[in-house]
């Protein structure tokens, strides 16, 4: 099948292509850096974003209008997925979606597909598995109760792996959407390589966008992403394609959180929430109260930050959890949080704040499975710590936010305001934050802002010193 003279290995440091693949390149000496790759007599035209071709195309200048800005789009159906993506679909746009096993990816896909084929102008959509059987693929349609009616007719799924089959397919048929799931299990007969390998996934992505190009198709690939959070496969995918949107939350919580991390053809701010129940994903009615975990009484190491997810602010609740321990190295475990975030708060407590925490385990993690990078959640995370090794809840109706220098100085985090008026709207009377640099507090109806300078003020104006302090507001 393979026809050896087409693919060669070339490296992806030097450029050096050899025939057959070795370890270490021969040119450059660099290790693991040989990727089959297709070789062609004629060089195809190079797609670029947007839909040129480089062959001969005349400069034009800044100055001269042309139509970018209002590609056409197709509206999916589903109000979050739209938002991420800037308003819909993209004619000729590739966009892939990413995600852990299991998180929800086909399940998505398969609700917008059956967005477009029942809506305006009800063009069919393609889906292409490899991952699951045709079977497999109705079962899920029909525990979503897509199977009858336009959409029903609308979509038509095909198992296939082969990269120019389905691209064939998709010439014949013109689909209003074309879905492949997933990129790593489709291969190009020209490769030797196994699906999944670097070599045969940049290959399918290729041949994927100069279809979409081509016909204005547009294209959804699905990516597995590993544990480590990486795409797996090469990370070259994201440069290729226009979109990259990622699935997250916790498999076993009901949540989930769309994320855009590139878009050209949108803002990367927006985040779409999502809750999987029984007929698949629908989107969650108020996002910022989605992820605070229920609970009647004030408890002990949970501080709730409001977080801002691209333009949207969300509430979250930090969980901490600090136990004594003889082991001489004590466990620092973090999920949600930045790992090393953790361990500079517990250095910095335990210097700048007289919160030793040298000889407990800590435990840090969000509420509802969700993932925040922000610097912002430092100070309540290290009150969370606090509020543990003291046994004591903060301040009822609390909310925290700021970023923990090494000095334990606190410093102001970016769109106070917001945040601030959402922690308002959803009943939280004070909020504990660092001086807004060079600009007014907000003030706002209902909420006490606690301006605080030092890591060892917020805790003393956040955790009660003697028991039972904390129900009650000062
Ligand atoms: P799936 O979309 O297959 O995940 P992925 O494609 O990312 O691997 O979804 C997998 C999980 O979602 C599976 O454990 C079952 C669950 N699920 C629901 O809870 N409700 C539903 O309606 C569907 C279709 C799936
Ligand atoms: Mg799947």
């Amino acid at each position: 099948m393979a026809r050896g003279a087409q693919s060669r290995y070339v490296c992806q440091s030097c450029g050096a292509s050899v025939l057959r693949w070795e370890g270490q390149c021969r040119t450059c000496g660099e290790w693991n850096s040989l990727v089959e790759t297709v070789v062609r007599e004629e060089p195809r035209p190079r797609v670029l974003a947007g839909g040129a071709t480089g062959g001969g195309a005349a400069p034009v200048a800044l100055s001269h209008p042309t139509e970018a800005g209002d590609e056409p789009r197709r509206a999916v159906g589903i109000g979050e997925l739209d938002r991420v993506l800037g308003g819909g679909l993209v004619a000729g746009s590739v966009v892939l979606l990413g995600g852990e096993p299991g998180i929800g990816k086909s399940t998505l896909l398969l609700q917008a597909a059956a967005g477009v084929a029942g809506g305006p102008g009800a063009p069919m959509v393609l889906y292409a598995t490899g991952e699951e059987s045709v079977s497999q693929v109705r079962l899920r349609a029909a525990r979503l109760e897509l199977t009858s009616g336009a959409v029903g007719d609308g979509i038509r799924v095909v198992a296939e792996t082969g990269v120019g089959r389905i691209v064939d397919l998709a010439r014949a048929e013109r689909p209003g959407l074309l879905v492949v799931d997933s990129v790593q299990t489709v291969a190009s007969e020209e490769l030797d390589g196994p699906p999944g390998s670097v070599g045969q996934v940049r290959e399918a992505t290729q041949r994927l966008m100069e279809l979409a190009k081509g016909e204005g198709v547009p294209v959804i690939l699905v990516g597995h992403v590993t544990k480590d959070g990486t795409l797996a496969g090469p990370k070259t995918l994201e440069h290729l394609v226009d979109v990259v949107l990622s699935v997250e939350g916790d498999r076993t919580g009901g949540l989930r959180l769309l994320r855009a991390t590139k878009n050209r053809f949108g803002s990367t701010e927006e985040v779409g929430v999502f809750e999987m129940g029984e007929r698949g994903l629908t989107e969650v009615a108020d996002p910022a109260r989605a992820f605070l975990a229920d609970h009647d009484e004030p408890a002990p190491g949970s501080v709730v930050a409001p977080v801002l997810e691209g333009s949207r602010p969300i509430l979250v609740e930090v969980q901490a959890l600090v136990a004594p321990t003889g082991a001489p190295s004590p466990r620092r475990t973090a999920s949600g949080v930045d790992p090393n975030r953790l361990a500079l708060l517990v250095a910095v407590l335990g210097r700048r704040a007289g919160i030793g925490l040298g000889s407990h385990d800590v435990y840090a993690n969000l509420a509802g499975g969700l993932s925040v990078g922000e610097p912002g959640l430092d100070l309540p995370l290290a009150l969370a710590l606090a509020s543990s090794l003291r046994d004591r809840p903060i301040v009822t109706g609390t909310v925290a936010i700021g970023e923990v220098g090494l000095l334990g100085e606190l410093r102001a985090v970016g769109g106070l305001d917001r945040r601030l008026r959402e922690a308002a709207r959803l009943g939280f009377a004070r909020a504990l934050v660092p001086r807004p640099r060079g600009r007014e507090l907000p003030a706002i109806a209902g909420l006490e802002v606690v301006v605080v300078g030092t890591l060892r003020d917020a805790v003393r104006a956040a955790v009660a010193s003697q028991p039972g302090d904390g129900r009650e507001r000062p």
